[in-house]
């Protein structure tokens, strides 16, 4: 997709309603979750990282800082006819590089179990014990950027 662009958003830009969008649709919609879960207490405090179209956001990361040093990777989403065409890693890998800049050197994650093989090809590790979240199996996952 040649008009694919990458940009860091915050919750008052035009494109974040689509982000909440996308996050529905891919990540609470198909548990039956209502609208209203897909947002975090720290939207406020995370970094949007979107990937979009003519208006349409196709793809999403997001970053919760913790400490000065590291932080929480959640709602990692791709529109579904995109899926498994390289999206999903370009988008880890462009918020990894921002937070480098941003002097952050390590990132976790709560892994959907079957998503797992997905974080290892981008050099996360598991850690810690299965467990249960938003209903489905998850596992802990982390990596020093
Ligand atoms: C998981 C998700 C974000 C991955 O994005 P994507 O654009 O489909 O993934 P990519 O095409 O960038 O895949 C990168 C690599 O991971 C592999 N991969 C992607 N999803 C995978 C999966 N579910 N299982 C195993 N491997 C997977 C790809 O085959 C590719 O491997 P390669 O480097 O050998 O070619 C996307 O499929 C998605 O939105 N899924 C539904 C929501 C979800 O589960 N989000 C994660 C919550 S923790």
């Amino acid at each position: 997709m040649n008009d694919l662009r990458f940009d860091f958003i915050a919750p008052r830009h035009p494109l974040y309603a689509g982000e909440l969008e996308l996050r529905f649709r891919v990540l609470r919609e198909p548990l039956g979750h209502a609208r209203e879960d897909v947002k975090f207490p720290f939207e406020d405090d995370s970094l949007h990282l979107v990937a979009h179209a003519n208006g349409d956001v196709l793809g999403c990361v997001l970053f919760h800082p913790e400490d000065a040093h590291g932080g929480r990777l959640f709602q990692m989403a791709v529109s579904p006819s995109l899926q498994k065409k390289g999206l999903g890693a370009k988008l880890v890998r462009a918020l990894e590089e921002e937070l480098r800049t941003r002097g952050f050197r390590h990132v976790h994650l709560h892994a959907r179990t079957p998503v797992v093989p997905f974080y290892e090809r981008l050099g996360y590790t598991l850690y810690g014990e299965p467990y249960e979240e938003v209903g489905i199996p998850h596992r802990n996952m982390q990596r020093d950027i």
